[in-house]
């Protein structure tokens, strides 16, 4: 069979080098795909992103499922579009991608159902935000409504800052980022309660009824070491996460998963696709819910899927016929762990063009997945902010960590950069 995967990032070279491994997958094609699943003869970019494209594509090459990576084409109605023409499609329609691409919805969404969260109030208006948050104090939440690529979230350490921040998502301006407010009318800006604590990344596989959880896993979101230095779209991850112990899960599931899947269905609006809790998890080990996401994490699925041992292409099989009620997961008991090696500017505007070298050749243990790569005249170059994602199975985060950048010193391009201590939060438990 044939499987289309959408996207160009670290995550997608990872969903089609673990489909590839399903022996009742012959060709994998990914797009647009990147300068790594361009490297791999066994995988085939197609130069297509828009929707009638990619259908037509489908339909013509008798492609038995298409996965969507990110959230960008979820969010504009990829699996509605594909459904429409009986196209066999793996993810959320428009109207489910909302728990990700309007915070709004998402908040309001949790509020009546329950679901653990920061308390919040959603404003449009300057000065009422303004007021708000003269009167809740500072540490406080600013964030913009609609998807923002990580960089519509402020957490304000000071009043001054909050007022910025205000002044930035709700002014006309919008200087310096450009924040995706499209589908609203008008910039919205939600304002939330600081939640203390430490973060886990949960992602569960829904068909509309039925939940299945993958591992655990825990990123890296800010730039430097010690978490210091801006937020990005995550500079490492590793799974499992020892935060999220069998407590939390159970907790993470029952409180916010579950009611958030059987809300979705009463609500109208079934979720099938990955819904993925980024959970606050406070000393008690009670988990809240910072935000969803309708996808898979970039580079959590790096790590899990490496973990992952049973066939990723069943498992979409079953996901969109409904029965994932029937499924069972099976992980290597061992640890993943991957390292974000990302280009000079990043996460501002990244430089592009960089030859790169030394990308060490996949071995049982190891494999550097790519995201910001592209082979130019048969010369891999960077492309984009994240550039590449080496990734390493071993006993214990302890042996991870050092193996992951034993591989990476052989990587060269100028620029370079990658934060040192991925893991640091898993050795000390
Ligand atoms: P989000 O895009 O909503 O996930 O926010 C990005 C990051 O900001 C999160 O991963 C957290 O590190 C931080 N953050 C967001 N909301 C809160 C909150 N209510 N309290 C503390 N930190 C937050
Ligand atoms: N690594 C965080 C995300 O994928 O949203």
């Amino acid at each position: 069979m044939k499987v289309l995967v959408i996207g160009s990032g670290g995550r997608e070279h990872a969903i089609a080098w673990k489909l590839l491994q399903s022996t009742k997958i012959q060709t994998v094609y990914v797009a647009p795909g990147n300068g790594g699943t361009a490297s791999d003869h066994r995988l085939h970019n197609l130069p297509l992103t828009d929707f009638k494209d990619l259908a037509e594509f489908a339909e013509r090459e008798k492609i038995a499922l298409t996965v969507v990576g990110p959230e960008g084409p979820l969010a504009g109605g990829i699996v509605d579009f594909f459904r429409a023409r009986g196209l066999r499609i793996f993810g959320p329609t428009k109207a489910a991608a909302q728990l990700e691409s309007s915070k709004a919805f998402a908040k309001a969404f949790m509020k009546r159902h329950q679901i653990p969260t920061a308390a919040y109030e959603t404003f449009t208006d300057a000065a009422l935000a303004h007021a708000y948050v003269d009167q809740q104090g500072a540490p406080i939440v600013i964030k913009a409504d609609g998807l923002a690529a990580g960089k519509g979230v402020v957490v304000a350490t000071t009043l001054p800052q909050a007022h910025e921040a205000i002044d930035w998502m709700l002014g006309t301006d919008a200087s310096g980022v450009s924040l995706d407010v499209k589908h609203n009318d008008v910039p919205r800006v939600v304002i939330e309660q600081f939640l203390e604590g430490e973060e886990a990344s949960f992602i569960v596989m829904c068909d509309g009824k039925n939940v299945v959880s993958l591992a655990t896993s825990q990123d890296h979101k800010r730039l430097l070491d010690g978490d210091e230095g801006p937020n990005t779209g995550g500079m490492g991850a590793y799974s499992p996460a020892p935060v999220v112990t069998p407590n939390v899960h159970a907790k993470a599931m029952h409180e916010i998963i579950l009611p958030t899947i059987q809300g979705m269905a009463k609500d109208g609006v079934p979720f099938t696709g990955f819904l993925y809790a980024g959970l606050m998890i406070d000393a008690h080990g009670q988990p809240r819910t910072v935000e969803f996401n309708c996808r898979l994490g970039d580079p959590e699925t790096q790590p899990i899927l490496m973990r992952l041992k049973s066939d990723l292409f069943d498992l979409f099989a079953h996901a969109t016929d409904g029965k994932l009620d029937e499924v069972e997961l099976h992980w290597d008991r061992r640890v993943a762990l991957g390292v974000v090696v990302a280009a000079a500017g990043y996460p501002g505007t990244p430089r592009k063009g960089d030859a790169i070298q030394g990308i060490p050749v996949e071995a049982a243990d190891g494999i550097v997945f790519h995201a910001g790569t592209e082979l130019r005249d048969g010369n891999l170059v960077t492309s984009g902010g994240r550039v590449l994602c080496v990734t390493v199975l071993a006993d214990s985060v302890k042996q991870a960590q050092p193996r992951a950048y034993e591989l990476l010193q052989a990587i060269r391009f100028d620029g370079m950069q990658y934060r040192k201590d991925i893991g640091h939060r898993a050795m000390k438990r």
